[in-house]
């Protein structure tokens, strides 16, 4: 890790980093605003961190946007996140040089959202920063449906063969995982993927999550002895 005053650079041992966005609802609320604004809010600040993300160097983030479990919310709160999904789409196309790749169960959405998310999947598909967004995603029917693919080919169940039946198949699993809003749980979010992803927590709400707070969680990351379940050359 090089850090100067303007350029903060990550190296190969931060790769993959993901988000779990919480505290859109608490931040509005802070604030006496609706819920939806929160999330409104939330899209800014993960506009403001990817950026940040690729400038530094990290190959690939994957944001929490929407759990299975989140159905569950008013139906007016559902609705304001499928909006904003709708338009971040649109907003998409403005951006060079980022793969969007969406993780989940497309198929309980309206067929003209399903066809725009295939087409912005499709259009950046060659394209060198990647982004996963987590949508309709839960971790267990994840590996659920990997394993019932094993099964349907023929194949043996391995963790071989579950990894590459993923969403995630396209990329390794997340060296990272940040969570805003102080809750230390991972709430269905990359159940398989995170066995040896280092885990860091902060009380920031999302939408008052920037750069400062990221290299916060870098430096963070940085400072862990990652073993793998082995030891490390010092430690032997
Ligand atoms: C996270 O923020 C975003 C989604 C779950 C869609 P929340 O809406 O969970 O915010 P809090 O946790 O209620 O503050
Ligand atoms: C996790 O946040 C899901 C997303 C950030 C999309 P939740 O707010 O849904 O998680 P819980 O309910 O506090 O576990
Ligand atoms: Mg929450």
């Amino acid at each position: 890790m090089k850090k100067t005053k303007k350029e903060f650079k990550v190296d190969e041992r931060l790769k993959h980093i993901a988000f779990i966005m919480d505290g859109n609802g608490r931040w509005a609320k802070k604030r006496m605003l609706p819920r939806s604004v929160g999330h409104s809010f939330g899209v800014k600040s993960m506009e403001k961190t990817l950026n940040s993300c690729f400038k530094m160097g990290i190959e690939a983030v994957t944001v929490y946007a929407f759990s299975t479990e989140n159905w569950t919310r008013p139906k007016q709160e559902v609705d304001s996140i499928i909006k904003l999904l709708r338009e971040y789409i649109v907003d998409a196309k403005k951006h060079e040089n980022v793969r969007y790749v969406f993780l989940g169960d497309k198929s309980i959405l309206d067929e003209d959202l399903r066809n725009e998310m295939l087409k912005l999947e499709q259009d950046t598909k060659c394209l060198k920063n990647l982004l996963n967004i987590a949508f309709n995603y839960g971790g267990r029917a994840e590996i659920v449906k990997a394993c019932n693919s094993l099964i349907e080919n023929g194949l043996p169940i391995t963790e071989e063969g579950i990894s590459k039946n993923l969403y995630t198949s396209h990329v390794q699993d997340p060296d990272l995982i940040v969570r805003t809003g102080g809750e230390y749980r991972l709430s269905n979010f990359l159940m398989w993927q995170s066995a040896y992803s280092e885990i860091y927590v902060t009380d920031v709400l999302w939408p008052d999550f920037n750069e400062e707070e990221l290299i916060k969680a870098i430096e963070s990351f940085y400072r862990r002895k990652r073993r793998f379940g082995g030891l490390n050359k010092d430690e032997e």
